[in-house]
């Protein structure tokens, strides 16, 4: 099949860079948010990206303006019926994509590919509330997504072998290394990544080292772009409570467990750099200050 339409389900910080990565790869690019306020704001932050693109001389102003004419805003799920590949990036909440799945499965030819870019529920359960589960896949991105060169493709036991292979190769085209994983809670990154942020909580509750000095550790000492707590915020604690949740659900195991700062903090609403506080505070966000906890 020759994948020349994409729909994206979602135009936050996740949907906005695929659906960038989308249209840089070539694909006229439908991109679906709720409300015309939210459409325009994720397609002000694709703008935002190219415009820097075009500034440092990476692509020339015609490519930048055939790129954004690529890429559509919609406000309505049947906008996205003729599409060839739906990828979804709405709220990490099983109900909704099961609910969103269904209502695609229902409008969308039976040779449309739906993908999940869910960084922790299970594909089988949100395949399953389709009657397509071996044309579904998993396609989970990184923030930010123009940057971050890793697309984990999941297979779940129902995927046809030949669309799994198809979508690695679409992740390919966007650009970007596809890791083939199965559909094991957290996939590869969070499956190593989540034990290790959550470590971090760990060691600081325990005394080990400061915010600034754990961060610094990992960073100087091991090459890491970002220490864990920085990245916490930039990830989100709220987003990271929420998948430590559903990994502990799944296996059982301390590792996975939230750690009881992490929980405090999420219900205080410091959910990191998006909230301006986390285990920073944000207040001058070029230069973040740690905060006492
Ligand atoms: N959108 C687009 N481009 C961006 C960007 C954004 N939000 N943020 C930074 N960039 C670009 C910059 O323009 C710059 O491009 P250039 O090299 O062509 O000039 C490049 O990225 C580097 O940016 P900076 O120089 O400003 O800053 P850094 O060198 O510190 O890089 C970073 C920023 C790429 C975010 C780097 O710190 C990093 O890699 N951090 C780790 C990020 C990470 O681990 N992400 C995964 C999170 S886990 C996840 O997403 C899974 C989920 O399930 C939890």
């Amino acid at each position: 099949m020759a994948i020349q339409k994409v729909g994206i389900v979602g135009c936050g910080l996740m949907g906005s860079g695929i659906a960038q990565v989308s249209a840089q790869a070539g694909f006229a690019t439908v991109v679906r948010e709720v409300s015309p306020d939210l459409v325009e704001k994720g397609l002000k932050g694709i703008e935002k990206n190219l415009a820097r693109l075009v500034e440092k001389g990476t692509i020339t102003e015609a490519v930048r303006n055939e790129t954004r004419g690529r890429v559509k805003g919609v406000t309505s799920v049947e906008e996205l019926k003729d599409c060839d590949v739906i990828v979804e990036a709405i709220i990490e909440q099983l109900p909704a994509k099961r609910e969103l799945f269904a209502l695609l499965d229902g409008l969308c030819p039976s040779h449309t590919i739906f993908a999940s870019n869910t960084s922790s529920l299970t594909i089988t359960e949100i395949a399953a509330a389709t009657k397509r589960p071996q044309r579904f896949v998993g396609l989970h991105f990184f923030n930010p997504v123009p940057v971050m060169r890793l697309v984990e493709v999941v297979r779940t036991i129902a995927t046809d072998p030949a669309v799994y292979e198809e979508m690695v190769s679409f992740g390919a085209r966007l650009g970007k290394t596809p890791v083939r994983a199965n559909d094991s809670g957290g996939f590869i990154v969070n499956r190593l990544l989540v034990p290790y942020l959550l470590d971090a909580i760990r060691a600081l509750e325990e005394g080990v080292g400061s915010v600034v000095d754990i961060d610094n550790s990992m960073k100087l000492g091991c090459g890491y772009p970002m220490g864990p707590f920085t990245l916490l915020d930039f990830v989100g604690l709220d987003t990271t409570y929420y998948i430590s949740q559903i990994m502990f659900e799944e296996f059982k195991e301390k590792r996975f467990a939230a750690p009881p700062l992490l929980k405090r903090m999420v219900l205080a609403g410091w959910h990191g750099k998006k909230t301006g506080r986390g285990f920073y505070d944000y207040s001058d966000p070029a230069n973040p200050t740690a905060m006492s906890l």
